[in-house]
């Protein structure tokens, strides 16, 4: 397997047999040993830095019905809320006192966030912080849509592909989702001019080392500027309550196949990861991971945006979240970096 690591090192990629067998049957050894040159690449543009994003939660509304999602419109039991202008830019004001550069406003597909709204949002945004960067993430609209936010200031945007192949796609969402019209939004996102972020859960129902093959081929040919993944973890009140979680050591080692297979890429160690393990976004960092996004949303709303159980960080204020983040990264040897944190290549 090493020979592998290797090859995916030099080359920066492989071949779907090739991603396959790694995924399938590499060993703690050899993870350990992708760890080490993820590392390595990662600090060849990245230093020892690690870039914060403030995460905006800022709707649990949500028109789509995600078998895996603990917001999914057919959960009755979740309770919604969402913020309103001046609660998002009291979120930022905070933010920006604690040094945060980026702000991710991510949230379900609220129809109530109509494109005047989100256009209105992140144009203040941009006039009060003009220092910072704006994410969205708030799911598939349509190219005109994208173009108006971008034109509005937007800088980045986050649109897991969830799955790059079209039969799985299908086996996490009803009928009336489109796996075509998902990959085609972050095509659009990209041709607009976004700083583009795709990405999928590990471990997801019925989800197969060929599966997570074609997840690689898919980042490497779409070369995003940031990939999130996670651990999926399940909902009590969702059709997927009884699946199995994913587990740390596979969402690790895909970490470390992605750093390898897109050196450049923005990489964060994520909440859930944090979740299924008390030291899971170190880990994440010591995998070929570089970017931690703590919460800035209102502690009063955390606890109803658990798209998974067991949710770490819902009781807690963004400067505990960040100060909290900055001992763990400083812990491991890394610095926290307020800097924007725009990609190294693209
Ligand atoms: N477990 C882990 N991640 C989840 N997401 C949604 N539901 C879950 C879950 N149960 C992820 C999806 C989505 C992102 C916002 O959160 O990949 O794109
Ligand atoms: Fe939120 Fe640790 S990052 S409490």
């Amino acid at each position: 397997m090493k020979k592998l690591i290797d090859k995916l090192y030099s080359e920066t990629k492989l071949s779907r047999d090739e991603y396959i067998e790694l995924i399938s049957r590499h060993t703690q050894e050899d993870a350990e040993y992708l760890f080490s040159l993820a590392v390595k690449r990662r600090r060849e543009y990245y230093g020892n830095d690690v870039y914060v994003r403030g995460l905006i939660e800022f709707t649990n509304y949500c028109k789509n019905d995600c078998f895996y999602c603990g917001i999914r419109r057919s959960n009755k039991c979740a309770q919604r809320y969402r913020l309103g202008q001046d609660d998002i830019m009291s979120c930022c004001e905070e933010g920006h006192a604690l040094g945060f550069r980026t702000f991710v406003l991510q949230g379900g597909e609220d129809p109530y966030f109509t494109d005047e709204r989100i256009c209105g949002i992140v144009s203040q945004i941009k006039s009060e912080y003009p220092d910072c960067a704006v994410t969205l993430s708030i799911g598939e609209k349509e190219h005109e849509s994208y173009r108006a936010y971008f034109d509005a200031g937007a800088d980045r945007y986050l649109l897991r592909h969830e799955t790059a192949s079209a039969e799985h796609y299908g086996r996490l969402h009803p009928s009336e989702m489109s796996h075509s019209h998902r990959i085609k939004c972050l095509y659009d996102l990209k041709s607009i001019g976004y700083q583009v972020g795709c990405g999928f859960m590990v471990g997801s129902p019925f989800q197969t080392s060929e599966n997570l093959a074609d997840d690689m081929l898919f980042i490497k040919e779409l070369s995003p500027h940031m990939v999130g993944i996670g651990p999926f973890i399940s909902q009590h009140d969702t059709p997927f309550y009884d699946k199995k979680s994913g587990t740390l050591e596979q969402t690790l080692f895909m970490l470390g196949l992605i750093r390898l297979t897109l050196p450049y890429v923005l990489l964060p160690a994520t909440t859930a990861l944090g979740t299924i393990h008390p030291l899971g976004r170190e880990k994440g960092i010591l995998a070929g991971a570089n970017v931690v996004m703590p919460n800035l949303s209102p502690v009063s709303v955390r606890k109803k945006y658990l798209l998974y159980d067991n949710k770490i960080c819902t009781g807690d204020e963004a400067a505990e979240c960040k100060n909290c983040l900055q001992m763990r990264m400083k812990s491991i040897g890394y610095n926290v970096v307020t800097a924007r944190g725009d990609c190294a290549v693209l």
